[in-house]
Formats: C-alpha cells, structure tokens, sequence
C-alpha cells in the first residue's frame, strides 16, 4: 500500500473509534439532548454536530491539504484530489429514540476513487474497515460477502427516505417478497451495507442515499468481494444517488428487481 493511503487508513480507524467513543457518551445521556428537525423523519441532534466538529478538526490536523464533505458541516471539497466524505452518525433515527443501530462512517475519495471505509459500531464495538485493493476487515477478521444465488438465499437489507417517492419503492418490494424474498431495514445504511459485506445480508438496496451514508462501506463490501453500482457516477459524491450491494452471483437479480437501469 502506497505510505499517502496507508496513513490515512490507519488514521481513519483511531479517528473513528474515537469518534465513536464521543457519540456514544451523548447516548449514554439522551435525556440531555435537545432533537432538531431537518425535515421529514429526518432530525439532528448536537451529538450529530459535535461528532462532525470532532472528526473535521482531526482530519485537518493531521491532513490539512485535504478536503472534506460531511453530513452536517458542509461541503469544502473544492479543487482537492483527496476528499474525506463523513457521516458523524449513521441512523439517527435510532440514535435520539434509545435504539443501538447507529455508526461512525468515515470514506477517503482519492482522485475519483472510493479508496478508504472505516464504519465503527460502538454498540457492538465492530470496527469495518477496508483500504483499495486489500481486505475487509471486522476488527482484524477477515469478511467475505455470502454469495447468495436468489433472492430465497438470505436476507435483503433494504433502505427508504423520504427523499423518494413511495411508487418507485413497493415495486421492488412486491419483487422481492413474491420471490420468496425477505427484508431488513435497521434505520443505518452504513451498517447494513456492512453487514453484506460481512455475510450477514445477501444485498441491499435503497432507490437513494447520500455519499456520507455509504461511501466507506462500499469500499469495504467491494474489497469483501461483493459488487456495488457506481455511486459516484453523475455527481454522487454531492448529489446522492441508488445503492446497490450484492454477491456477484445475487447482483444481476437485484438490479433487475428495481425496475431501474442503475449504472
Ligand atoms: C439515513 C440512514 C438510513 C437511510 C437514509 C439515511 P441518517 O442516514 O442511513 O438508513 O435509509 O437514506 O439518510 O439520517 O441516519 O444519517
Ligand atoms: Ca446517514
Ligand atoms: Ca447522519
């Protein structure tokens, strides 16, 4: 691994489980923390802000040449070759209601490229992690995808915001549960992509999402030998786009299953 990526993945990974750490204490002490809406089913809290403050200042500590995109701090990704793309907490939803499905998502984009995931699970204390062309890791496991040849395989983690339209969902849905499908939705992207990386989930899917929610964990599936769209593809890293994530063998079906034509 060249000493610019190794640097940053190894930073990366401190940088999220102390992240994590951080989030975790707001949550230890949820009755103190005062919930903002952002629209609909969509809140913020200053566990979301403080985790971004917290990573932005590190990451410009250690790299101040390189940009950043995160959920709640805004966009200073201008001209830069290397881009940290952040989500400070994944599964919000969970988050501010007691619930323990929520992570830290940390991706590095070097020129173009999605070259760095790191997701933290405080709940669990599951680091998952991987760098371009190396393995996945859960801790210092090892992961690999479960190669599912149908939808009858295993579980499928599906994803929904409001940024959709309901009649571009249930389609999908139909598909899936009249072919012996089954469906998960834990309110983090992240983390269920990640466990399609880890072989828990045979797929997911959301007709969109952010880059902050899903960008780390597409390196990590991808190097877990599972295949992703090409997210960044027509302005992704700003403008979100659909997530698809599969085996190889499971992947042909999932697209097909969502009507779209999914680059
Ligand atoms: C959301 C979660 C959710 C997904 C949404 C995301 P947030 O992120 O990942 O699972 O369905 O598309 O916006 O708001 O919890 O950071
Ligand atoms: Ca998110
Ligand atoms: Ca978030």
């Amino acid at each position: 691994m060249n000493p610019s990526l190794q640097a940053r993945y190894t930073f990366a990974q401190t940088l999220a489980r102390e992240a994590g750490e951080l989030a975790h204490n707001y949550f230890k002490n949820l009755d103190q923390i005062v919930v903002e809406s952002k629209g609909t089913q969509d809140e913020v809290s200053i566990a979301d802000r403080e985790t971004e403050v917290f990573l932005r200042t590190k990451i410009a500590g250690a790299f101040p040449d390189d940009g950043i995109l995160g959920e709640e701090g805004g966009d200073d990704t201008n001209g830069k070759s290397i881009i940290w793309v952040l989500d400070p907490i994944d599964g919000t939803a969970c988050f501010v209601n007691s619930m323990f499905s929520w992570c830290i998502s940390v991706a590095v984009v070097i020129d173009g490229v999605p070259s760095i995931g790191v997701v933290f699970d405080p709940n669990a204390n599951e680091l998952f992690h991987a760098a371009l062309g190396g393995t996945a890791y859960v801790n210092n496991k090892p992961i690999h995808v479960k190669e599912a040849a149908d939808f009858k395989g295993g579980v499928l983690g599906v994803g929904f915001s409001h940024r959709s339209q309901p009649e571009e969902f249930t389609p999908f849905m139909y598909t899936l549960l009249s072919s012996g499908g089954m469906f998960i939705r834990n309110g983090s992207g992240a983390l269920m992509l990640c466990y399609v990386a880890a072989g828990r989930l045979i797929g997911y899917y959301e007709p969109h999402i952010n880059s902050w929610d899903c960008l780390a964990a597409i390196v990590i599936t991808e190097a877990a030998g599972g295949r992703c769209n090409d997210f960044l593809t027509n302005d992704g890293l700003t403008r979100g786009n659909p997530i698809l994530a599969a085996g190889k063998a499971l992947y042909p079906a999932l697209l097909a299953a969502t009507g779209k034509q999914i680059i």
